[in-house]
């Protein structure tokens, strides 16, 4: 696995836009130290104090995977990041919010930005950005309920170390999906934030109290509201009142 390490980028899952994918090899990783301009899910900016996180991508050419099972995906990036942060802090709590940000308790540790190249109805490539907060302590007003390893367990850690054991995670989980022996959904339900305990939601700009039962074979989160109906949300639909 070649890593390249940057002092400074714009962005590293934009580096990764402008490579020649074809000649690039699987498992490629971009780790930035600073980002410039940091990408987050639905055009947000992702804020992260240079040196102190880890912010990279990765590079995959799951080939295996077809354009509607592209949510598998979603999820093995979701799970191997939880595994290394529930390794990492083996007294807390650690969950997946729906679809793959990383919570530790009711706070965001992590945040996971993936883009597919779709080619004849498969993934022909895979860019998953990852921010991951480590040692910083102190955030923006703008960000909401963030949380870092170091704010969890008081522990100051090297960001490469920790790089490392989220890239074995993230290998170990990709090969179980690869040889198709997985049980990645039911780890992902396993792992999911509020799943079976009703909370608050805002769904399609109405606040609504409502209970995850799971999601369906697109990643849709199903959800069961207090007036007894069923709904299908997609990212844009729905927002977590926390
Ligand atoms: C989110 O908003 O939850 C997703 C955040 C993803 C941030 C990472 S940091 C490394 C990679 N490069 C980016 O510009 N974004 C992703």
């Amino acid at each position: 696995m070649e890593i390249r390490y940057f002092n400074t980028l714009e962005s590293t899952n934009n580096y990764c836009k402008l490579l020649n994918l074809d000649e690039v090899e699987e498992f490629l990783v971009v780790c930035a130290g600073k980002q410039t301009a940091g990408i987050g899910q639905q055009g947000n900016v992702w804020v992260s104090e240079p040196y102190k996180n880890l912010t990279f991508s990765i590079i995959l050419k799951p080939t295996f995977i077809s354009a509607a099972d592209q949510y598998q995906l979603t999820m093995t990036f979701a799970v191997a990041v939880a595994d290394a942060v529930t390794e990492l802090l083996p007294n807390e709590k650690t969950y997946i919010k729906w679809p793959n940000d990383i919570y530790v308790g009711d706070r965001k540790i992590c945040g996971i930005l993936a883009s597919n190249q779709i080619k004849q109805d498969f993934v022909a490539l895979t860019i998953c950005g990852i921010g991951l907060n480590v040692n910083q302590t102190l955030f923006p007003d703008c960000v909401p309920n963030p949380v870092s390893l170091k704010m969890a367990d008081g522990q100051e850690r090297d960001t490469d170390s920790v790089l490392h054991l989220v890239l074995d995670k993230l290998q170990k989980r990709y090969k179980e999906l690869h040889s198709g022996i997985n049980n990645i959904e039911e780890q992902y339900l396993s792992l999911l934030y509020r799943r079976g305990i009703e909370a608050s939601y805002q769904y399609k700009g109405h606040n609504i109290l409502g209970t995850i039962l799971g999601i369906n074979q697109f990643g849709h989160l199903i959800l069961q509201c207090s007036d007894g109906k069923t709904i299908c949300s997609s990212m844009k639909e729905i927002k977590f009142l926390i």
